[in-house]
């Protein structure tokens, strides 16, 4: 199988992703615009968390945005709906088999799938064979090992490395942001860029406290809970002091920091 995932598809996952996608708005796409005329895809849309951001920073570009998984794409057409955007059109779609010609599209890009993939070169080479020639990809992923925070825990950390063993267990890989430069020159990209950006958290950024700290990062941890303890990586009362921990850094005096990383490449 090419492709497995920790999350993804439930709805507590789906407002998470939604409360991502919100908080981290201008951090990851004030910089990504398409062309008037330009056709875009969008791969691996899931709920549509980055679409509506895609697709409104290119009012005139058209969107195509696909993803294997169905009931994430009725989600995503009720959020497109919802904002009015018509510049988007969503398919079901598997990146490893795409209904498209080759050199169909002007730009592709790819927001938190790679992270879910075990073979991402493969899937990297695929997406190339749709995008003309000087046509740009664009890969956002996180990298759970960016994480660090005060007051430091070592009960957190081992929480953050259950969701980070899961994933690797599922196929992917938590840490995949570090590797977006290696991955894009292995598939034959050109002219990769690769820009770190920093959230960091305290508490004069309140926003930041409740949609990243708490209602991202933490609740992603706090996800894998039940696979966790059930596989035996942790023992529970580890990880739930972690928990506790990682949410004892959103006090007044915490402070939390995670890189997300954004990759351009050309073909
Ligand atoms: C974590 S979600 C990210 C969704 C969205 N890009 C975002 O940033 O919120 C990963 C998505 O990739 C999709 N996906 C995984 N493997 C895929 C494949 N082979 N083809 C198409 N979509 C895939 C999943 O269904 C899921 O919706």
């Amino acid at each position: 199988m090419k492709k497995s995932y920790v999350h993804g598809y439930d709805h507590r996952e789906n407002i998470r992703l939604q409360d991502q996608a919100s908080t981290l708005v201008e951090l990851l796409h004030s910089d990504t615009s398409y062309p008037a005329g330009n056709l875009v895809l969008e791969a691996g849309c899931g709920v549509g968390a980055q679409t509506v951001t895609l697709a409104k920073n290119s009012p005139n570009a058209f969107i195509t945005s696909i993803d294997i998984s169905g009931t994430s794409l009725v989600e995503a057409g009720k959020k497109a709906a919802e904002a009015g955007l018509t510049n988007v059109k969503f398919e079901q779609a598997d990146i490893f088999n795409l209904p498209y010609e080759p050199d169909s599209f002007d730009h592709i890009f790819v927001c938190f799938v790679l992270e879910h993939l075990s073979h991402p070169v493969e899937a990297l080479q695929m997406l190339k064979k749709y995008l003309k020639r000087g046509g740009t990809i664009t890969v956002i992923e996180g990298d759970h090992g960016s994480a660090y925070f005060y007051p430091d825990s070592e009960s957190a950390h081992k929480a953050i490395a259950c969701q980070v063993e899961l994933q690797r267990q599922a196929g992917g890989n938590a840490m995949v942001g570090r590797e977006l430069y290696p991955l894009l020159h292995e598939s034959g990209f050109d002219s990769i860029r690769v820009s770190p950006r920093m959230v960091y958290v305290d508490s004069s950024k309140p926003e930041l406290v409740e949609g990243f700290t708490k209602k991202t990062f933490t609740a992603m941890i706090e996800g894998v809970r039940e696979p966790a303890i059930k596989s035996g990586i942790i023992q529970q009362n580890i990880f739930e002091k972690g928990i506790k921990d990682l949410y004892r850094t959103a006090e007044p005096d915490g402070v939390f920091c995670y890189t997300f990383f954004k990759a351009i490449g050309t073909k």
